[in-house]
């Protein structure tokens, strides 16, 4: 096994997201939105082919929003997605202040994987919803 920080490119980014419910995005917005990332992670089987990514957006003080954690189908339950939380985590750790806010969007059924790396759910007594939208250009005349 191998691991790669700083390395993922658009083409293990889409073949490991079509495996899951992820969007498709077009390669150059790919290449903008991984130039513009905080920190990534590449983890490859002993042939070389990569089996599992995660990345971090944000303003590397405050606020870390994780992305795109995907492990392939024939790597999951194996601990390849530990490995790379362990990864996110140890660089968050070195960049965020006290009470830094490390967010993310689980898909379904994925919450209790988060959950075991001290992630809560909203809406919670405390706290409301977290929110998303999709841009769509016609929306936004
Ligand atoms: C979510 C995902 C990354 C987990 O990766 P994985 O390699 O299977 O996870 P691991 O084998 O490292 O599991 C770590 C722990 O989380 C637990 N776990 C894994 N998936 C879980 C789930 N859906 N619900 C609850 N616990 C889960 C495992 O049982 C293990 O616990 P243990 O250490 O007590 O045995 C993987 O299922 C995946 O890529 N799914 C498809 C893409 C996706 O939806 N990603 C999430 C984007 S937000």
């Amino acid at each position: 096994m191998k691991i790669q920080e700083n390395a993922l490119t658009a083409a293990i980014y889409t073949k490991l997201r079509n495996t899951g419910p992820f969007m498709p995005y077009l390669e150059d917005d790919i290449d903008i939105s991984l130039k513009n990332s905080l920190y990534s992670i590449v983890i490859y089987d002993d042939l070389n082919n990569a089996i599992g990514i995660a990345r971090i957006i944000g303003d590397n003080r405050i606020t870390f929003i994780i992305k795109d954690v995907v492990v392939l189908p024939e790597y999951q339950k194996q601990g390849i997605g530990e490995l790379l939380i362990k990864y996110l985590f140890a660089y968050i750790s070195k960049h965020a202040c006290e009470n830094a806010y490390i967010g993310l969007m689980s898909t379904i059924h994925k919450e209790g994987f988060y959950e075991k790396y001290g992630f809560i759910r909203r809406p919670n007594e405390k706290y409301g919803s977290g929110m998303v939208m999709f841009y769509k250009k016609e929306n936004f005349k």
